[in-house]
């Protein structure tokens, strides 16, 4: 039986690839902050079939967390990260630019190194994270969320390019969608907004076809191309909001 863990499994798109999962029988381990979030879903399903474990990305415990659900699932073939935060910030408020850096940037970081390590000693492994379009250029209304979002890219490419100087078999899949219909948005009038489960369903078809890098979805995939087309002193005399 194949064993994923999700982690950021407890709503929006996280929680949208793990029913999937659910549905194809593997063996999950999920995690989040909310516990009781993890475990309705626990509840919900096959006795047996879904590990829960808080875990809390930002915190240093969050590596041992992390290890003792693989330990509880027995082990881990497909690992995603989905947890991700993001505001729009065009006051440049300093708090939600830091705590989206602490998330984004050092939780990130330190749940794909960690998950590095233990493919790298298994010899085998898929690594998986839910960036965005929003790494493509600096958004003036996002600029911490865009900037995070361009690291998590960034990284991905360096980490591939590690594993093959050091000859392992690890996957590498960013996943980069264009805006969902989740929490993560609030309010707010946003163009070609998708639906958490479509985007889940992409995701799935995305991993079972080992991709490097997915834009979800085709209209994304085209404005990205244009967008990254913009030289820099254009993108910045463009008032880009929604
Ligand atoms: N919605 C969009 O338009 C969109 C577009 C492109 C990319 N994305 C990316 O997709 C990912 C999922 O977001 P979503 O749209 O599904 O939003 P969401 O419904 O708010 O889900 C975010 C998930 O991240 C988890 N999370 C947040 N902070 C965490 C932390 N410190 N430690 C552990 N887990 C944490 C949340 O769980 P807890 O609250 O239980 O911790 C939740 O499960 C994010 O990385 C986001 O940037 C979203």
């Amino acid at each position: 039986m194949k064993k994923i863990i999700i982690i950021g499994a407890t709503s929006g798109i996280g929680y949208e690839v793990m029913k999937i999962y659910r549905q194809r029988g593997y063996r999950l381990g999920i995690a989040g902050r909310r516990l009781a979030e993890l475990e309705k879903i626990q509840a919900e399903s096959m006795p047996g079939q879904v590990e829960i474990q808080q875990i809390d990305i930002t915190q240093a415990d969050a590596v041992d967390r992390l290890k003792q659900l693989i330990d509880q699932v027995g082990g881990m073939d497909l690992f995603l990260l989905s947890s991700g935060i993001g505001q729009q910030n065009r006051t440049l408020d300093p708090l939600p630019e830091l705590q989206t850096v602490e998330t984004n940037v050092a939780g990130f970081t330190r749940m794909v190194t960690a998950v590095y390590h233990y493919f790298r000693k298994q010899g085998k492994g898929h690594l998986a994270v839910i960036s965005s379009i929003a790494g493509t250029k600096g958004l003036g209304v996002a600029p911490a969320y865009s900037a995070t979002k361009r690291f998590q890219n960034s990284y991905m490419d360096a980490l591939a390019q590690l594993s093959r100087m050091e000859r392992l078999s690890i996957t590498f899949t960013d996943i980069r969608p264009g805006f969902v219909r989740t929490a993560l948005l609030k309010s707010g009038h946003y163009p070609m907004l998708m639906q958490p489960d479509k985007v889940a369903g992409r995701i799935v078809k995305a991993l079972d076809r080992k991709r490097r890098v997915v834009v979800i979805d085709w209209r994304y995939r085209l404005l990205v191309f244009f967008w990254r087309l913009i030289p820099r002193w254009l993108w910045e005399r463009l008032p880009v909001h929604n």
